[in-house]
């Protein structure tokens, strides 16, 4: 059992715990994703790359790549997209090397890009914003380097505030999660799991916050009765 705390008051000590979780699970990480996703992650990434549209000789960023599997989606529908893979840790990002060989990879945090201004056509966040220590600020990174017209697409979980999904996750997140996570991560991993999710912002306010930095035509699904979002967002200007 482990005793680490997801209770983190500092910037600085959550980035150091959030890259070290990452890394210490990134082998284990898919699947866990397909178990306590029912496999259905693979649908909503394809969804997600749906709603992009994504075009051949398009340059792509799939920020937060993990281990690749939202690139994979990505250049399983349009083989001819450019693909950069971005993410901090680098025992993610050699996974994703397997995944996504023909993709570009980075090893770099969404608040501080090694990219110039407006190089992306289009960028993808599945399971990344959550983490993400400085969210505001690296929405504006994102923003900055998307070409005008270019499109934002996140997948996410949210809690279900009502309905009859809303006591099926508490129970999902309290009974399922910690047995299932349990076994094959620490508890600390499944815990902060849950936590980001409820603290992240709730739909209406993060497409608030994606307004405000400039995104527009904003366009969402959800799945699971408001469990999972896609968000879809576009950068002013001609393209
Ligand atoms: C839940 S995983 C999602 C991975 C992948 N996108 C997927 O769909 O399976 C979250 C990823 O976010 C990355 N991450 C954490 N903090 C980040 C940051 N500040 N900037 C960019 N990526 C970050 C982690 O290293 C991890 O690979």
């Amino acid at each position: 059992m482990s005793h680490k705390s997801t209770d983190l008051s500092s910037g600085a000590d959550r980035k150091h715990f959030i890259r070290g979780m990452f890394d210490e699970i990134a082998g284990r990480y898919d699947l866990l994703n397909r178990l306590l996703t029912f496999g259905r992650d693979r649908y909503w990434r394809r969804e997600l790359v749906r709603l992009l549209d994504p075009q051949p000789r398009e340059r792509a960023l799939d920020l937060a790549c993990g281990t690749g599997d939202q690139g994979r989606a990505l250049l399983d529908s349009e083989p001819g997209v450019h693909l950069v893979g971005a993410d901090p840790v680098s025992g993610m990002l050699r996974l994703a090397g397997g995944k996504i060989p023909a993709a570009g990879l980075v090893c770099c945090e969404a608040e501080a890009l090694p990219f110039p201004a407006h190089c992306f056509q289009l960028i993808t966040i599945a399971f990344g914003v959550r983490n993400f220590t400085m969210l505001e600020a690296s929405l504006k990174e994102l923003h900055r380097v998307l070409a005008p017209g270019g499109r934002l697409g996140v997948l996410e979980f949210a809690v279900p505030r009502s309905g009859l999904l809303a006591p099926l996750y508490r129970w999902y997140m309290t009974w399922v999660l910690p047995r299932v996570g349990g076994l094959l991560s620490r508890s600390y991993a499944y815990r902060y799991l849950t936590e980001s999710i409820e603290q992240f912002p709730d739909p209406d306010r993060f497409i608030r916050l994606l307004e405000s930095i400039g995104f527009s035509g904003i366009a969402t699904r959800n799945f699971l009765g408001g469990t999972v979002w896609i968000y879809r967002g576009i950068k002013e200007g001609e393209i």
